[in-house]
């Protein structure tokens, strides 16, 4: 079987296609057939070698985290899906591999795919629905009224933390690039700011939560668009912001949160129309050094970037 491996950390030279075997199913794991997969920038981020504390020096190390897929066999301790079943999930991070014909993951990072998903936009949801998720729900604790502003609201995590926080009943507005100001402005974001507006932020007033989706926030400047009682929420820490991000009350940090709980949230969000995926690119698996290279040269499409099998 064919997947996307490296055999050190470094730029997308060092990706190539390599032959593996899968290993022995364990009692709690389900072995997936890949349909699809998605270009997360946390993949590129691993291969860079970002989390090597975590990741280690064991090479090679295969690339991809999210995807899609039909169960093939599963453990005899398994419940939450048969052989058979279309299901979407995540491989953890420390074992990535979704960029691969076949995965072996445990149970509690797979769920069913909403029926009403392609397999694209499926594999399009875990990492970024989570981490919105997380930053929106869980973090921020936006609700009716709510007023919030995301500052990158056309990302993949961006547009779900825009989803999530209008299901709730919140005003949004905040920031993309002038070509996603459409689709920014269709979803509900309204007022929408370039990039270099920012005096013009909080002219509208302050806000209860703030969400940085790209890390251009600095933390003073994310911390004065707030009510007294607002909270600023980042996802892309540097070893400084994660200490203060552990000390403060009103600047905190999300990470997505791979388990079951997060994984059936987000099929029933998708299900029901609240989580809407979309998909920019959908390029056969034989062209995934190309396509993951320009999405990590910063080549754009207004959509999740998909590997399809
Ligand atoms: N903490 C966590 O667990 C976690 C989880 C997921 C992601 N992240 C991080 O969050 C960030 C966003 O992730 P994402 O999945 O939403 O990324 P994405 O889908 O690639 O979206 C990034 C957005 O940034 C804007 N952008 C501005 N300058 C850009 C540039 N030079 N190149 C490319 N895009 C640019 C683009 O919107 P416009 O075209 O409208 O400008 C683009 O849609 C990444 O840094 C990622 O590593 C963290």
């Amino acid at each position: 079987m064919k997947r996307v491996q490296y055999d050190r950390y470094g730029g997308p030279e060092r990706m190539y296609f390599g032959e593996y075997a899968l290993p022995q199913l364990g009692d709690d794991e389900v072995r997936v057939a890949v349909k699809a997969a998605a270009i997360n920038p946390f993949d590129w981020k691993l291969r860079q070698g970002a989390m090597k504390l975590f990741t280690g020096r064991r090479f090679p190390k295969a690339m991809g985290t999210d995807f899609a897929g039909i169960v093939e066999s599963i453990g005899s301790k398994v419940r939450n899906v048969r052989v058979g079943d279309e299901v979407f999930g995540t491989v953890d991070f420390r074992k990535s591999g979704a960029f691969a014909e076949a995965v072996v993951v445990e149970s509690h990072h797979v769920a069913k795919k909403p029926s009403q998903l392609s397999f694209g936009k499926a594999a399009s949801l875990p990492i970024a629905a989570m981490t919105a998720w997380v930053a929106i729900l869980d973090r921020a604790q936006v609700r009716s009224g709510s007023r919030v502003f995301i500052n990158g609201c056309s990302g993949a995590v961006g547009a779900f933390a825009a989803q999530l926080a209008i299901a709730q009943g919140a005003h949004v507005s905040g920031t993309c690039g002038p070509g996603s100001r459409y689709s920014a402005s269709a979803a509900g974001v309204h007022p929408i700011f370039g990039y270099s507006d920012r005096q013009a932020y909080t002219q509208g007033g302050k806000y209860d939560a703030v969400f940085d989706s790209l890390g251009t926030l600095g933390v003073g400047e994310g911390l004065s668009m707030l009510t007294k009682k607002g909270v600023f929420v980042d996802i892309n820490p540097t070893p400084g912001r994660f200490l203060r991000g552990m000390l403060s009350r009103r600047y905190k940090l999300a990470f997505a949160t791979m388990g079951i709980k997060h994984l059936t949230g987000i099929a029933e969000l998708a299900a029901n129309g609240t989580l809407r995926p979309t998909i920019g690119l959908e390029a056969p698996f034989s062209e995934a050094l190309s396509v993951i290279a320009d999405a990590e040269n910063g080549r754009r499409h207004a959509g999740k970037m998909v590997l399809a099998f």
